[in-house]
């Protein structure tokens, strides 16, 4: 009777184990991260030490730990509201949702909130899939956080 959610965990269970790899070439994210994202982002760690990027790039939020956590989530940085409801919503960015928003950021709002007046405060694309998986690849590396051994242990 209680099937459907035990089906449910365990299509969750499946898809946190095929999570932690990620199909993109890290050295060339890291290129791609140089020549398309560094102008507005970088990514620094708790200690404040900057392992991607250049210091004091504020105008996107810091990129340390992306991968695995809900958008909009960076402390004191200013996001545009849909980006905050998105995070609000249960998202989590993984590599599927963040190709998607890098291809895209505004249609991507548009469909995840279902409003077309939802608004990007990033003006910037990637312009092929295969880039965005790349710098997916590379950022995964910075503080990600390993959701798939908490997330399998929590039946009862
Ligand atoms: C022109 C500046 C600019 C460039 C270039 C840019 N971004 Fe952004 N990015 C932003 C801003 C501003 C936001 C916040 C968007 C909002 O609040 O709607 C953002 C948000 C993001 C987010 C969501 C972060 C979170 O905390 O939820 C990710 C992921 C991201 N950018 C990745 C990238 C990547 C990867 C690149 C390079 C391919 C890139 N951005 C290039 C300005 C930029």
């Amino acid at each position: 009777m209680k099937l459907t959610t035990s089906a449910a965990l365990s299509a969750l269970a499946l898809s946190f184990t095929a999570l932690p790899a990620f199909a993109g070439d890290i050295d060339a994210g890291e290129n791609a991260f140089q020549s398309q994202c560094q102008n507005c982002h970088n990514v620094t760690n708790e200690d404040g030490d900057v392992l991607a990027g250049r210091p004091n790039v504020r105008t996107g939020p810091n990129l340390y730990g992306v991968i695995g956590r809900e958008p909009g989530a960076v402390d004191g940085f200013r996001y545009g509201a849909s980006l905050v409801e998105v995070g609000e919503s249960g998202v989590v960015w993984d590599e599927e949702e963040m190709v998607a928003y890098l291809l895209d950021p505004t249609s991507y709002l548009r469909e995840a909130l279902d409003d077309r007046r939802a608004r990007s405060q990033m003006s910037f694309r990637v312009r092929d899939e295969d880039t965005a998986r790349d710098i997916i690849a590379f950022l995964a590396q910075f503080g990600a956080v390993e959701e798939d051994e908490e997330a399998t242990e929590e039946e009862s």
